[in-house]
């Protein structure tokens, strides 16, 4: 059954909860096998790794992690889960024009919407997961043996066929979409799922084939690099954290950015969420986390963003 709500009204929360899934994504294998037995990702246990002399938070290392472990330490261990909001560029004019007959017009136009529930138009869509280093830089493109190709593999083939995950292709069809400011030339959203894994997930040192059990299949850390930035993205519900605090899209006023920030941070344990803008409006959205173990099966925790805000003091928040 599908609900509805209007962007402006935004009494049901709950309705429009498309990302529902509980701020809990960390891995708690205790079993103490040396192998991994979760079915979704087939990488090495790091039980042993967690619970034995060198556990360790990403970037709280007193030592050097000793190779054995290397498949359960991300060396560059800054998660980021990040969001894009590709609102509607030609409204920036209309703001910015200050033209409040085509304001008001255009406010009740975008208000009267009945969205359906998980309409991308009232999601902050998927950008990626990236690993920075421990001070904030970062490196990209680090392997290319490992890259992926659309114009060579076929992402679609890989992900549907090979991998068998027409659901994961499903929801990165809808949710992980390409747009005029995620920077990836020439379109399809495919473009950006191989850009993205190509500069950041090739980077991950615990995504690397030596760490995945069984025999191992060309691009199996793809698809589950794919699969674990759709299950990141959907434990951070951004338009609901915002819509609960009465933050919702609009032509007729600015918000302030720190009650953004703030409206973000109760989401986030407290710790302070990056907002990027352009030109003065909301566009990006990224947390930050440590983490403890694999990338794909290990437990991540926030930390205060890195980088500043690209806001001004006050912002737009612009439908899309
Ligand atoms: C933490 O571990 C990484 C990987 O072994 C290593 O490069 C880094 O130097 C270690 N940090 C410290 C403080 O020993
Ligand atoms: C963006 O907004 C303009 C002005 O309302 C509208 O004409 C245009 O169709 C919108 N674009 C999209 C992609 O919705
Ligand atoms: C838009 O115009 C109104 C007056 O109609 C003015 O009060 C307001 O400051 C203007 N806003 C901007 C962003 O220029
Ligand atoms: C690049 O990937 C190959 C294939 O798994 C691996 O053997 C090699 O160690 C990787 N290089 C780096 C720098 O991680
Ligand atoms: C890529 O794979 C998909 C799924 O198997 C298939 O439908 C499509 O035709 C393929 N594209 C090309 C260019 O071969
Ligand atoms: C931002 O504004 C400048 C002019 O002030 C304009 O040239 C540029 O295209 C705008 N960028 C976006 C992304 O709207
Ligand atoms: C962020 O802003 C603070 C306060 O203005 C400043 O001290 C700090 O250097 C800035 N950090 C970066 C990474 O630019």
């Amino acid at each position: 059954m599908v609900k509805f709500l209007t962007v402006a009204t935004g009494f049901s929360i709950l309705a429009s909860l498309v990302q529902a899934a509980p701020r809990s994504y960390s891995s708690t294998k205790k079993s103490g096998f040396v192998f991994n037995t979760d079915p979704e990702y087939s990488v090495v246990s790091c039980d042993n790794f967690v619970y034995g002399p060198y556990s360790s938070w990403s970037c709280h290392n007193a030592t050097a992690i000793p190779a054995y472990d290397s498949c359960c330490f991300e060396n560059w261990g800054i998660l980021m889960s990040t969001q894009f909001w590709d609102f509607n560029q030609t409204l920036l004019d209309v703001v910015n024009a200050n033209d409040s007959n085509v304001i008001d017009e255009l406010e009740e136009y975008y208000t009267a919407i009945q969205y359906a529930q998980g309409d991308p138009r009232t999601t902050f869509t998927i950008h990626g997961l990236w690993n920075d280093l421990c001070d904030g830089s970062y490196n990209q493109y680090c392997n290319s043996s490992l890259e992926i190709s659309d114009a060579n593999d076929n992402i679609t083939h890989v992900i549907v066929d090979t991998f068998d995950e027409p659901e994961l292709f499903d929801t990165m069809i809808k949710y992980w979409v390409n747009n005029v400011i995620s920077n990836v030339p020439n379109g399809g959203s495919i473009s950006l799922w191989e850009h993205e894994y190509n500069k950041h997930g090739t980077c991950m040192n615990t995504l690397l084939p030596e760490c995945f059990t069984g025999e191992y299949t060309k691009f199996e850390n793809t698809v589950q690099f794919y699969k674990k930035v759709v299950e990141i993205w959907k434990t951070y519900p951004t338009y609901q954290f915002l819509l609960a605090e009465g933050i919702v899209p609009t032509l007729k006023k600015q918000y302030e950015l720190r009650d953004v920030q703030k409206a973000l941070a109760d989401n986030n344990d407290g710790f302070q969420v990056y907002v990027g803008c352009i030109n003065g409006t909301i566009d990006e959205i990224w947390y930050y986390n440590n983490l403890k173990g694999n990338v794909l099966t290990g437990e991540y925790r926030p930390i205060d963003t890195l980088t500043n805000s690209t806001c001004p003091d006050k912002v737009w928040y612009l439908p899309k």
